[in-house]
């Protein structure tokens, strides 16, 4: 008899009706999406909202960037391109490096060299994309990729290429799906290039459009204040943040995430490094989900929101997206917390050590 296993096969299998995508597709999936909503109970009751974490950091290369790539390698593929180019703050140059690797394309990642999480890094090159490390920020990174890709037979994989952000979009079906019929009031995300917030609108209202669902949220965008070129709505020279994933000045999605705020009465907001490594300290300790700290943001804004009667979020169901894992950046963590030092290794230190 044949062996049956009932298994989710990644995004574009499931989602597949509002991709696009052929049937007869040869589809690059690591399996990507069905991540957990999970409910925030320390922070809601602390803050009187009702909170859910959407856990992307549940994905394979462990951030969102894998919904976008699973579609922009798969489309790449279609295209017959021979190799794959991106920019990148760290996550898409692991993703892309991880997708690259399975669709056997070329990749190259340019990367700033000082300022990228050491897990990231070692994730590009353990899946043997071709590194380039430059002396200069991720915006600096971009506009060269852009003009190689303009000048050459390279597939871009940034989120101006438009199937990132189809792909990514899945993630507001999957949180519509699994808060059944409960209305949404408001998604709170980090923002950086400021495709992920463009890709969730679209598919808030693509469901929309489909009757699927009966509620548009408001969309809350979150910056760090070094980085907050959507806040002061200006290009921001030289960013900075500890949050190095969104360390960026320029967004290039800046016009549609600009729409996606208006549209849905949303917001934007900073955060200092001081607010973010807060947030991302209680998301561990209170909560047991450790993410990157550019991915605590949204969770420090609601913080602000609620501690500084900005806006009314008194039982408003929200959803916070968490969009990297903890272990890419453990360096700060340990540049910021202190291990203990060690002690003998026989059972009475340790057991007087305990001391319960
Ligand atoms: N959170 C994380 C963990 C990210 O890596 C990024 C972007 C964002 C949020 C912001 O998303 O750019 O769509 O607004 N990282 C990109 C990268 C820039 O190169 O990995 P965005």
């Amino acid at each position: 008899m044949k062996l049956v296993i009932k298994m989710w096969k990644g995004l574009i299998n499931k989602y597949k009706k509002y991709l696009p995508v052929k049937n007869d597709q040869k589809i690059i999936t690591l399996n990507e999406g069905n991540t957990p909503l999970i409910k925030a109970d320390w922070l809601s009751e602390k803050y009187d909202f009702d909170l859910y974490l959407k856990f992307e950091g549940a994905n394979p290369s462990g951030s969102f960037k894998d919904r976008g790539m699973t579609l922009a390698v798969t489309k790449a593929l279609e295209e017959n391109s021979k190799a794959i180019i991106c920019a990148s703050t760290g996550n898409t140059s692991a993703s892309a490096a991880a997708y690259g690797a399975r669709s056997r394309l070329k990749t190259f990642v340019v990367v700033p060299k000082a300022k990228i999480a050491k897990g990231k890094l070692s994730q590009a090159l353990i899946y043997g994309a071709q590194i380039i490390p430059i002396k200069g920020n991720f915006d600096k990174a971009l506009e060269i990729v852009r003009k190689l890709t303009e000048k050459h037979a390279l597939t871009l994989v940034n989120s101006l290429n438009p199937f990132r952000i189809e792909g990514q979009k899945t993630a507001a079906f999957e949180i519509a799906d699994q808060l059944k019929n409960n209305e949404l009031d408001i998604l709170a995300l980090p923002v950086g290039n400021a495709g992920n917030i463009t890709a969730y609108w679209k598919g808030f209202k693509e469901y929309y459009n489909e009757n699927i669902i009966n509620y548009l949220p408001q969309m809350f965008g979150f910056q760090a204040a070094g980085s907050a070129a959507m806040v002061k709505e200006k290009i921001i020279k030289n960013p900075d943040t500890i949050a190095t994933a969104i360390r960026i000045g320029n967004p290039v999605n800046r016009d549609k995430a600009r729409n996606a705020m208006e549209e849905s009465n949303g917001l934007f907001d900073s955060l200092t490094d001081e607010e973010i490594k807060e947030a991302h300290y209680l998301l561990a300790s209170k909560e047991g989900v450790f993410v990157e700290p550019a991915s605590a943001t949204p969770v420090a804004g609601l913080i602000k929101l609620s501690k500084e009667n900005k806006k009314d979020l008194t039982n408003k169901k929200i959803v916070a997206v968490l969009t990297g894992n903890g272990l890419k950046d453990q360096e700060f963590v340990l540049d910021n917390y202190s291990l203990p030092n060690s002690i003998e290794g026989d059972f009475k230190t340790v057991e007087n050590f305990i001391n319960i």
